[in-house]
């Protein structure tokens, strides 16, 4: 491009930028896996004693019992060495017993492996992920997933199905519950503390699990958000939007990756020799260990690329697959195949390292086994439910609450609490609940009465179930709105709508709840609705007509008291929104760091980008969230306004707490990449912080970006740091004005 014109340009854009907001990204902290010689040699040692039923058994994993015990035939397998992992298998006893057949019994002694999904909590239930996630903490976040696998380890469960970290920018896919949302570079962030809150440095310790990437890879894109569906994108995007925050995992020295059910580009992702070898090890170095996903192997056949059992267990194997969970083809098939010459030793012999070299680094050959009394005192203690309940009210995000509805006085006399979900224990510990029993759970109905104790008259009715079509429980519900001085009214999905196999076309209020909630508003009585749902809803009457909304995702086991809370003022909500909430389906896919079009929207201007019967903005943009106080920003800095494509740049600003309580807000960094090669997002995150303040309180935050992850993947696939003009802006939402500088990278 002639340079005139690309000064004209980035004139254009730069002067755009200051009407329009913006974006950023960062981080990779490398975490080099040291080859461990003496467990190489070890693993050499045994793997020459073993016969190949021996070897493929500990490629095979093997489902328990849905309440967590084994199966008759596990003991049997594993005392012939042909059982390597189970999943659900858990409890102390229940693993103990299992262990010690595989242990004392079979010929080489090899200890088995329990796995088991702990998603947001063992015993001690923290919100949902994409809960947590709005929480912007990473702390707190890092340290959830630590009480999580303190319990786990505790019950004998060694390896987490966790973290979840596909990007999903489609609500209609109900697994965007396990993930931490929409943004790459917040989703990275998370990926890495999660991943060093369950393993730590060193999963041999008694309170660490080896952790899991999954499911890679894009799984949260499933076409037209239908779960398992196949999934159809460049190259480019995968390594762009996609992959990072398994690359983060990575950096955090995550012990092992589960293949995602899904096709991308036409190859299953269970038999993708690009994604397991030509990224995980070839790239990123990874040595972790790689399961498929459940019954993945299986569906190579429905997927329509394997002939037979053999053929798929080939495929899998050979694309870099080391366990297959629950179905059983490479055992069955292993053998034949190896005679055929379709599978070499040396590819089953591959596999199976990396599985003993997992069973080393857990320590499972010297310390098999769980211990009972600690698993005692570990469960559900006193000090996991206070982090518990802090974990919760951090997740929370006000998203609306005009003329200071909430919080709602505590001198109150008469409340009335309604809607099924606020008294139902269930729908407290949301999907994906480990060992979490429904009734350790506190609802909000619980929460409530435990806050006012009895200053207050706290009634309650449920209206309608979740589901809400028999709307015969209404009158009873309008009713105590109209007799109480306040109404804590909470509506959203239950846990099954929001979860796998969980889409929806119609992501609004379940049933005819919306009814229920225009009838309590049409009393006149003031009221404040609670959400509970595990994926942005579209819930514009609520936006318009409700004075208040506290989205609650599903908060875990302390859900109601962290709530009560919440709604009586002793926290103030200080979560932002991971995903963007829009005010249809027919907008998805809506994400915040949207490239630009050729025609951008002009209100006045027909052939623009837009809709005819819709805006194009969001209900609620990412990162948005309000606060029972006010914050602001002031005095941004740049150490310099020229780097290097190797420099970093320091971005300084105070923010202050101008309102009368104590609260946290995020300072969000989003960058724009003005002019390049390809054309960039509007605006990217690239930093954030979340600070704390007193009321009144001002503290300067520092927030560093460096040039090497101002880059993208060229056309080619390369990833290219281009000189050039950048704009930044700090603000508290993504769509925020917020602070505006620019600066240059340079040659
Ligand atoms: C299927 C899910 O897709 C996966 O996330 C989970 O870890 C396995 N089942 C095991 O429960």
């Amino acid at each position: 491009m002639k340079t005139s014109l690309k000064i004209i340009l980035t004139g254009l854009l730069i002067c755009l930028f200051f009407t329009n907001p913006t974006f950023v990204f960062a981080q990779q902290k490398a975490r080099p896996t040291s080859k461990q010689s003496e467990i190489e040699r070890k693993i050499n040692a045994l793997l020459a004693r073993m016969m190949l039923a021996e070897k493929l058994g500990q490629l095979q994993q093997l489902d328990g019992e849905a309440n967590g015990k084994y199966r008759p035939e596990h003991l049997e397998l594993a005392r012939n060495g042909l059982l390597g992992s189970t999943l659900n298998v858990r409890g102390a006893d229940q693993s103990n017993e299992l262990q010690k057949v595989a242990v004392e019994q079979s010929r080489l002694k090899i200890p088995m492996l329990f796995a088991f999904d702990v998603i947001h909590g063992y015993r001690t239930m923290f919100p949902i992920p994409l809960g947590e996630s709005a929480s912007w903490d990473l702390a707190s976040i890092e340290k959830s997933a630590y009480i999580a696998a303190k319990e786990a380890r505790s019950a004998g469960v060694h390896w987490t199905f966790a973290p979840m970290v596909d990007i999903a920018r489609d609500p209609r896919w109900g697994r965007i519950a396990e993930g931490a949302g929409e943004d790459t570079f917040l989703g990275s962030q998370i990926a890495f503390a999660r991943v060093r809150g369950f393993q730590g440095t060193d999963f041999s310790r008694n309170d660490r699990v080896m952790a899991c990437a999954k499911h890679f890879a894009a799984y949260g894109a499933a076409e037209a958000g239908r779960d398992y569906n196949t999934t159809d994108m460049s190259v480019r995007t995968l390594r762009e939007i996609y992959f990072p925050p398994f690359k983060a995992t990575v950096d955090a020295g995550v012990g092992s990756f589960m293949t995602s059910f899904n096709s991308i580009n036409g190859v299953p992702s269970t038999a993708n020799p690009f994604l397991w070898k030509q990224i995980l090890r070839d790239e990123w170095k990874s040595d972790a260990l790689v399961v498929t996903d459940y019954t993945a192997v299986m569906e190579l056949m429905k997927h329509g690329v394997a002939l037979d059992e053999a053929d798929a267990a080939r495929l899998a194997l050979n694309a870099g697959i080391d366990i297959e969970m629950v179905s059983r083809f490479v055992n069955k098939h292993g053998e034949q195949l190896i005679q055929n010459k379709k599978l070499s030793m040396a590819t089953i012999d591959n596999a199976v390292r990396n599985v003993l070299r997992i069973k080393y680094q857990l320590g499972l050959f010297e310390k098999p086994y769980a211990d009972a009394t600690r698993e005692q005192a570990m469960l559900l203690n006193a000090e996991h439910r206070k982090f518990a309940r802090d974990s919760a009210i951090k997740s929370f995000v006000l998203l609306k609450n005009e003329r200071e509805t909430l919080p709602i006085k505590k001198s109150t006399k008469e409340i009335a609490v309604v809607g099924f979900l606020a008294g139902d224990k269930r729908n407290m510990n949301g999907n994906w609940a480990g060992d979490g029993r429904e009734q350790d759970a506190v609802t909000v109905l619980e929460g409530v009465k435990n806050k006012l104790g009895n200053s207050a008259k706290v009634k309650f009715a449920g209206g309608c179930d979740a589901k809400c079509e028999d709307t015969s429980g209404f009158d009873e519900a309008v009713k105590l709105a109209r007799d109480s001085d306040f109404t804590i009214l909470t509506v959203g999905e239950d846990i099954d709508m929001s979860a796998e196999a969980s889409s929806r076309t119609d992501i609004g209020l379940p049933g005819r709840q919306l009814e229920l909630v225009k009838r309590i508003h049409q009393t006149g009585k003031p009221y404040a609705v609670v959400l509970m749902n595990g994926r942005p809803l579209t819930i514009n009457w609520l936006a318009e007509n409700s004075p208040a909304i506290l989205e609650t995702w599903f908060a875990g086991t302390e859900a109601g008291n962290a709530i009560a809370d919440t709604l009586f003022g002793d926290a103030n909500p200080g979560g932002k929104l991971p995903v963007t909430f829009p005010r249809s389906v027919g907008q998805i896919p809506i994400y915040y760091n949207a490239l630009p079009t050729g025609r951008p929207f002009e209100a006045q201007n027909k052939y623009t980008s837009k809709y005819l019967d819709s805006p194009n903005t969001p209900l609620y943009p990412f990162g948005y969230g309000l606060s029972y106080t006010t914050f602001k920003l002031s005095n941004l800095q740049l150490s310099q306004n020229k780097i290097s494509k190797t420099g970093e740049l320091k971005v300084s600003v105070d923010v202050e707490n101008t309102g009368k309580r104590d609260g946290a807000e995020v300072v969000q960094l989003y960058v724009r990449d003005f002019i390049a090669s390809l054309s960039r997002p509007m605006k990217e995150l690239k930093g954030f912080e979340r600070v704390v303040l007193k009321a009144g309180e001002k503290r300067a935050v520092e927030i560093t970006i460096r040039a090497k992850d101002l880059g993208f993947y060229s056309a080619t696939n390369q990833y290219v740091v281009e000189d050039g003009e950048f704009g930044l802006t700090v603000g508290t939402s993504s769509d925020d004005e917020g602070l505006k500088n620019t600066f240059a990278i340079v040659k």
